[in-house]
């Protein structure tokens, strides 16, 4: 893969993936963006009705989001991130999420994240573990019931397949009753095939540079 480091907006990198021409996040803000989508709109949404929470990620890619949950949540998280292709120690040790996240243990936590073993659930915290799984989601029997679902595949438009409502359906199916799935892209078509795989959608406000995101809960 031809891979490339550049800053966004907020000063936190991101990756641009030369084929696809695409990047792992918004140029506008890659911090910004994975805290206001996955923290803010996710995470906090279910921590006020659970105290356990089992996460699922759709795209582990540098595992900013996996950071920011484990510094932000006040829950017992059990996260599992799915990866197709995991990035090599060159790109991630270039990332600069262990100085641009202002916690005094950013650092650590980043980097016990990236050496924590494939395929097993291990503990990073006393309250986050995580089991990142190389996998493509399509792939991925989904055992435990899932509380929360972080879809940050790349988008619609560079990978169509991300986004088919069999992967939607498979993710509904296993979701706890009250799980929240949410994802940055808006586009009315992943709307509607959410919808019709079962979700209640809500069109959100989106980050900087973005009207909107999108939300989806099982009842
Ligand atoms: C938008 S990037 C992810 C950003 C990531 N959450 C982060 O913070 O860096 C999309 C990720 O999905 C991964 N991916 C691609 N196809 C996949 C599949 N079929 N199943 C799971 N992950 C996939 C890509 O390799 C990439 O890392």
């Amino acid at each position: 893969m031809d891979l490339k480091l550049i800053i966004s907006k907020d000063g936190s990198h991101t990756i641009y993936r030369k084929d696809i021409e695409e990047t792992y996040h918004s140029r506008h803000g890659a911090i910004q963006e994975a805290q206001h989508v996955f923290i803010d709109m996710g995470l906090k949404e279910v921590e006020n009705s659970k105290n356990e929470i089992n996460i699922l990620e759709v795209g582990f890619g540098t595992g900013l989001n996996a950071l920011l949950t484990c510094l932000y949540s006040k829950s017992k998280i059990n996260y599992i991130g799915l990866e197709a292709l995991p990035l090599n120690n060159r790109v991630l040790d270039g990332l600069n999420y262990d100085t641009t996240v202002i916690e005094d243990n950013s650092q650590e936590i980043f980097k016990n994240i990236h050496s924590a073993p494939w395929e097993v659930q291990y503990p990073i915290t006393s309250l986050f573990s995580i089991k990142k799984v190389e996998t493509k989601i399509q792939e991925f029997e989904i055992t435990q019931p899932i509380d929360l679902v972080y879809y940050d595949a790349f988008g619609p438009n560079s990978q169509a397949e991300m986004w088919d409502i069999s992967i939607f359906e498979k993710i509904y199916k296993a979701m706890s009753s009250s799980g929240v799935f949410v994802t940055y892209c808006a586009k009315g078509q992943v709307r509607r095939d959410l919808t019709s795989a079962g979700f209640v959608m809500e069109r959100l406000e989106g980050p900087p540079g973005k009207r909107e995101m999108l939300r989806g809960r099982k009842l």
